[in-house]
Formats: C-alpha cells, structure tokens, sequence
C-alpha cells in the first residue's frame, strides 16, 4: 500500500475502492461460519434444546416440588422460593421476593437461569431476564391485589427447564 493510501474498513486498499457484492457477502459467511463453529454458547445450547427421545421428562414438563416444604435432589437448586406476607390488606402495597432455589441457583454460563415469570393465579404479573456471570436469580416486586390469590413463580433453567413454585396470599 502506497503512502496515503487509506485502508477500507474490510482490509481493502484505497478509499475509493470498495467490496463488489460477491466479495462482501463471500466474507460475511465466513465470518459467520467462524463465530459459529467458535462460539460455546452456541454449541452449548445446541446441546442443551435439541428435542431429542433421550431428553429427560423434565424437559417437557413444568416441574414441581413433590413436598415444597422438604426439598429434594434437583428440586432444591430449582423451586423458586417466594418470599411474602400471609396476610395482607386489600389494595396496600406489598413486596414479594423470589429467589431460585433453597440453594441458589448457579449462574454460569454452561448452567444458569435465563428468566423469571411471576402470575397471580393465571394473571401474568411480572418477568425477569437473566444474564450468567452478571446477575443473581433473585428478585424482589411490589404488588397490590384485591382478592386472595395463589402467586406463581416459573423459572426456566437452561439445563434443567421449567420450574414452579407457589404461595398462597390471603386478602382481607
Ligand atoms: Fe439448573
């Protein structure tokens, strides 16, 4: 390259000339060929979603402690825990926390939580999105309700699926 030249943003020699079409999505593909093959997450989740008949029931279903007051294997990483009043009075405001798992929850990111869904009965209340390394699966919201209702928590767990856990909240 000759002195002056500029470099084009793909590596090309002067400022007037630029990638016809061909060359242009000729490197595209390869790079993204590359960051394909190259990329963990991508081989991890390809592994981790692939329907295939040896997937675990757990993976079809939304899971549920069998006693949520005696947590189990797999169960203790999974149900999400609500933390919130018994008891609270019509209309006045109140928080609800929600952690994964007696024992939390790892959030790396081979093995993490992706989100968080929070219902009140079938109502859909509130959701949370996850990022491993950067974020821990807890969360705290406020709410106000009217009536008795049975608060739902769904997470969804990128190597174990769907797990819920409930709280019944008396109104008065
Ligand atoms: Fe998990």
């Amino acid at each position: 390259m000759g002195k002056g030249q500029n470099m084009g943003p793909l590596g090309n020699a002067g400022s007037d000339k630029f990638l016809d079409r061909r060359e242009c999505l000729t490197k595209s593909a390869l790079i993204s060929a590359t960051l394909l093959a190259f990329n963990p997450f991508h081989l991890a989740s390809a592994e981790t979603y692939a329907p295939n008949e040896t997937a675990p029931d757990i993976l079809w279903q939304v899971n549920r402690a069998e006693d949520p007051r005696n947590l189990r294997g797999v169960e203790l990483g999974h149900v999400p825990q609500l933390k919130a009043p018994d008891t609270v009075k019509a209309g006045e405001p109140f928080e609800v926390g929600i952690i994964v798992g007696k024992n939390l929850h790892e959030m790396v990111p081979v093995h993490y939580i992706d989100w968080i869904d929070l219902y009140a009965g079938e109502i859909f209340l509130y959701k949370i999105i996850l990022t491993p390394n950067f974020t821990q699966p807890i969360s705290t919201v406020t709410l106000t309700l009217k009536t008795s209702t049975t608060l739902k928590a769904i997470e969804h767990c990128n190597v174990h699926g769907l797990w819920e856990g409930t709280k019944r909240i008396t109104v008065t």
